[in-house]
């Protein structure tokens, strides 16, 4: 997909398809004014016999207008002037991409930045056309030929914007976007994956390929004898219930200066979670292939930090195993040592999400980290909590806290801070071992992040837990991709890129 910024007379712009918008009560925007002057009121009229009140996402195809260039005129309702928020702006991208894309509109040039939602501003405008699109026209075929691919896809979708001032930080918007959207798209690639494919040595090799691709990215994979010799007892007990031996992926990107401590994401990549000897119900267990949705998102944001070239130095770790039910696995009571030398109790071996990860969290102390971000997984309790939209933000730090919910808010892919409070901590005491590694029915998410608390002291942490954002189900069952948008939002806002595109 290619997206390029135009300027210039629009009437004149030679192109299959001009997207216009059109908000309720058949007003014109900005953009569908100066066509509907240049076809002398050719739109005006054709709105008039109500085809098209621009309720958000209806369409119009028009053919031949007079006195215009392009071929056709798409109109799109974008919902009320003064609604016009991410929400509604997202949906009416959708739905004229999706349009494109399945007729045989190859190349369209989309006006509807230029509709400047409050809410976004232009550049915000911009990237999210590019992501929206991005995510609109995403297709999983790694498993099957995909029969209901359109025959003639969208391939270039053109931005036009009015000024011609706007065009560095448009650029810059578009820059953005396209590698929001690459790391989205890795991470939702991975993650439909199914478990059989999608196993833990599969993801390290696939890390490793992709340091191949990067030059600015080393990547180093720790097999279970290394991880033995480093103590990692938690995470190895998880993997003992496998066939496939756990890997332990690292990858570093270096873009910041020498010496500047690195940021460091650390994504759960439990590549199948039947639960173990604490067996899940089956009911949706296909959907735990998920699991490994962290380390996706890990190696995404990676991806988009690579391609961006982005002035930090970051690593992402990704502790990568399966967790099954096998005469070796864990058994409930089982209490293991971690490589922080604290002991856990094992009261619930589906629980296990934390066990790779405290052990990976230790582990990041050798980066001497500017700060650590994990994501993962984690519980059915913060989708109970929060449901599909948002993802569950713990942070001991305030200012961490809000940062990271400043960058969910400006990607449009947001979360939401839980307590991390002392209170809940004793829902983890054990009569036979330093911690349990469950906290009862109570918090379950807020139990879980306790948990990850007690590794992490030694640098500052935030966790996000995306169980409930990481994939859909139902009939749109798949991986999202997120936080890729979020994290690598974070790392704009950490870079000198922010000044320089004027994202901000
Ligand atoms: N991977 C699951 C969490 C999960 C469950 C995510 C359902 C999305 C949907 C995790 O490993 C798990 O099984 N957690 C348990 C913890 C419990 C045993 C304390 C859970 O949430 O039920
Ligand atoms: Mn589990
Ligand atoms: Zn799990």
């Amino acid at each position: 997909m290619e997206f390029k910024i135009k300027t210039g007379e629009l009437a004149k712009q030679k192109t299959p398809c001009l997207v216009l918008g059109v908000f309720e009560g058949r007003k014109l925007s900005g953009p569908g004014e100066a066509i509907d002057k240049a076809s002398e009121g050719h739109l005006a009229r054709v709105l008039r016999r109500g085809d098209l009140d621009g309720e958000t996402a209806r369409l119009l195809m028009l053919y031949d207008v007079p006195g215009v260039s392009s071929e056709r005129v798409l109109l799109v309702g974008c919902g009320k002037r003064k609604e016009l928020d991410r929400r509604a702006y997202r949906k009416a991208v959708a739905a004229a991409v999706g349009l494109l894309n399945e007729t045989q509109t190859v190349e369209a040039l989309c006006t509807l930045p230029e509709l400047v939602p409050d809410e976004l501003g232009l550049y915000g405008a911009v990237r999210e056309t590019v992501t929206t699109t991005l995510d609109k026209v995403y297709r999983y075929d790694q498993t099957r030929e995909d029969k209901k691919a359109p025959k003639h896809p969208l391939k270039r979708l053109d931005l036009w914007v009015s000024k011609k001032q706007d065009r560095d930080s448009v650029e810059g918007a578009v820059r953005h976007g396209a590698a929001i959207g690459r790391g989205v798209a890795l991470a939702k690639d991975l993650g439909n994956l199914p478990g059989n494919i999608c196993t833990p040595t599969y993801l390290a090799e696939h890390a490793l390929a992709l340091g191949q691709q990067h030059q600015n990215l080393r990547v180093q994979v720790l097999e279970e004898r290394d991880m033995e010799e480093l103590g990692m007892g938690a995470l190895l007990s998880v993997s003992r219930g496998s066939r496939q031996p756990a890997k332990l992926i690292i990858l570093d990107y270096r873009g910041g200066e020498d010496g500047a401590k690195p940021i460091v994401l650390v994504g759960k990549g439990l590549t199948f979670d039947a639960g173990g000897i604490s067996l899940k119900p089956s009911e949706a267990m296909d959907e735990m292939k998920f699991d490994m949705c962290g380390g996706a998102g890990v190696l995404g944001t990676l991806l988009a930090a690579a391609e961006l070239g982005l002035p930090v130095n970051l690593i992402g770790v990704v502790p990568s195993s399966e967790n099954l039910p096998d005469g070796n696995a864990n058994r409930p009571g089982d209490i293991v040592t971690s490589m922080s030398g604290q002991t856990v109790e094992i009261l619930n071996t589906d629980a296990e999400g934390r066990l790779i990860l405290c052990d990976a969290l230790t582990y990041c102390e050798r980066f001497n980290p500017a700060l650590v971000i994990d994501l993962a997984t984690l519980t059915g309790a913060c989708v109970v909590a929060l449901g599909k939209h948002a993802s569950g933000l713990f942070a001991r730090e305030d200012k961490l806290a809000d940062e990271l919910l400043e960058a969910g808010n400006r990607a449009g892919d947001r979360a939401w801070r839980m307590p991390l409070w002392e209170d809940y901590q004793q829902q983890l005491d054990s009569n036979f071992a330093d911690m349990a590694n469950i906290g009862g029915r109570d918090a379950g998410a807020i139990t879980a992040a306790c948990f990850l608390s007690r590794y992490t002291k030694k640098y500052p942490w935030a966790h996000l837990d995306i169980a409930g954002t990481a994939w859909l189900t139902g009939k749109e069952k798949g991986a999202t991709g997120r936080p890729v948008p979020l994290l690598t939002q974070f790392l704009l806002g950490r870079s000198r890129e922010l000044a320089e595109t004027g994202a901000d």
